[in-house]
């Protein structure tokens, strides 16, 4: 009986058996032009069905409500159950497509501030104009710290330490003796951190990807010589700088030798430093299970002494074969964490895959669920499952569909935007955006875009003089935001 009821709503292209095209491979948006797109328009916006672009879900608009609506059907109402046609990881799939259509189509149209030097930005809380910090002379730079002679430290991702004067001069010439960096697709020298007691210490800390080339030898199959192979993975050293030279370096933390990889992706690091402590993180290096294991250093968020010794008290100190820093686990590429200057809770964004980007309140010993479970899909639309949500398993404190590849972020502590107090930042890549989250009993109250489309946005800092510093990828530039008047 069901099959003959389907048959009445399925496209005629999969009721001729021998014609039906393989559905298990096709990518999402495939899926949905072969599938939905005869009722519901290959745009969306309806016809026999709904459209998917007006914000409104009649049977409910939570993923879940939609997931449902897409396995039961309506057959009475005409929409097709699509229970054993299309597995769960599929679904998902489509919802995720939804969402991310839904969500661009919702925005078209709405004025963002378009920031441009020396003009008032308005936003909701605050209006800033922009002040060009550095212009020209930097590539890829990475991370910003301050020191406290007022002088500023500038990472480059291709392995270069640079120092801004205090009177706003970039120096033409980095660091001398920084460690060498295996500079390899998302890899090279990323974070820059000051010891909150540098003026005691001196100490300052560099995230890098570490490692050595292997010599290509010989030639492959086609005659053509064989490239040279990188081996890096993360690491976090500090050192002291003393006459424009990196000197007196320690490791704080290096993988075994046996998880260095070729891959050039996902390495994720970034500096917090609380109480003695140091928090840092490694991303995933495209490695997906290794991520839940806790022998294997990948997709971690580590605490350790500043030092680099191991808590005693970290999560799993008492499992035999656990890498003894790890703090957290199941993250796949945070590139974004601070303290909560409120009540001293630690947050991270993390990209996630298509349309699972997070922030995540980071707890002792938990478990962020990557690969597992996720609100994404591959970047090519075909699913990675259907699981959003587990026992024993973190939800994230809010995600993101369609992503905007969240990587820097940071609350701000200063004076000069009083309206921002103790709200969180986070810097957006792929959308070129700053957004706004307040957060209140660890939930965000409040999200606002404050600026959109000046660059690729790699980090937010909050700068000890109040304003708002923003590191831009293409162009490479910072900027910072500072009172209209
Ligand atoms: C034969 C036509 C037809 C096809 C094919 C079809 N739908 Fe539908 N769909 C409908 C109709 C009609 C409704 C409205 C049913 C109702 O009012 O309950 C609907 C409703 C829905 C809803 C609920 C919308 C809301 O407001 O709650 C979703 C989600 C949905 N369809 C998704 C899909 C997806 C995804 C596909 C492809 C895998 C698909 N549909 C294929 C006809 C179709």
């Amino acid at each position: 009986m069901k099959s003959l009821l389907l048959a009445t709503f399925l496209p005629a292209c999969l009721i001729a058996a021998d014609e039906s095209p393989d559905l298990s491979k096709m990518k999402v948006d495939k899926l949905y032009e072969t599938l939905c797109a005869s009722c519901h328009a290959a745009d969306l916006s309806g016809g026999q069905g709904p459209s998917f672009l007006d914000g409104e879900w009649k049977h409910g608009d939570t993923d879940a409500d939609i997931f449902q609506t897409i396995l039961k059907g309506n057959i009475s109402l005409g929409m097709t159950p699509w229970e054993g046609i299309l597995t769960d990881e599929q679904i998902r799939s489509l919802v995720i497509f939804l969402r991310e259509k839904e969500k661009e189509a919702l925005t078209k149209g709405i004025e963002f501030p378009k920031p441009e030097l020396g003009k008032v930005s308005k936003t909701e809380k605050e209006d800033y104009t922009i002040e060009m910090v550095v212009e020209e002379g930097l590539k890829i730079p990475w991370a910003l710290a301050f020191l406290p002679d007022g002088r500023k430290l500038v990472s480059e991702r291709p392995g270069r330490l640079r120092v801004i004067s205090a009177d706003g001069k970039l120096d033409p010439k980095p660091i001398e003796g920084t460690p060498k960096v295996i500079s390899h697709g998302q890899g090279g020298l990323m974070e820059v951190a000051v010891h909150p007691d540098y003026e005691k210490n001196g100490w300052i800390y560099l995230g890098i990807s570490d490692g050595w080339w292997e010599k290509g030898e010989g030639t492959d199959k086609k005659g053509k010589k064989n490239k040279d192979k990188a081996h890096t993975i993360t690491a976090v050293v500090r050192g002291r700088i003393k006459d424009h030279q990196w000197v007196d370096q320690e490791w704080i933390w290096k993988a075994d030798k046996k998880f260095y990889s070729g891959s050039g992706v996902h390495f994720g690091t970034r500096f917090v430093f609380d109480q003695g402590y140091i928090y840092f993180v490694i991303g995933e290096r495209g490695g997906m299970m290794e991520v839940q294991d806790l022998t294997n250093p990948k997709g971690k968020i580590y605490r350790l002494f500043d030092d680099g010794r191991e808590p005693k008290d970290n999560p799993f100190v008492d499992n035999k074969d656990a890498i003894k820093g790890i703090w957290t686990y199941g993250h796949r590429n945070p590139q974004g964490l601070d303290l909560d200057p409120r009540d001293g809770s630690l947050y991270s964004t993390e990209h996630g895959p298509r349309g699972g980007d997070e922030l995540n309140l980071i707890r002792k010993g938990a478990n962020y669920g990557w690969p597992v479970i996720t609100y994404g899909m591959n970047y090519n639309g075909t699913p990675i499952t259907s699981e959003t949500s587990k026992e024993g398993m973190e939800q994230p404190v809010t995600y993101w569909t369609p992503s905007i590849a969240v990587c820097g972020l940071d609350f701000y502590t200063g004076d000069a935007f009083p309206g921002w107090k103790n709200d969180l930042f986070a810097g957006a890549l792929a959308k070129k955006e700053v957004r706004r989250l307040r957060i209140e009993d660890q939930k965000v109250v409040e999200e606002e875009v404050i600026l959109k489309d000046f660059g690729r946005v790699r980090d937010v800092v909050d700068g000890p003089d109040g304003f708002l510093y923003v590191i831009f990828n293409g162009p490479d530039q910072i900027i910072r935001l500072v009172p209209a008047k």
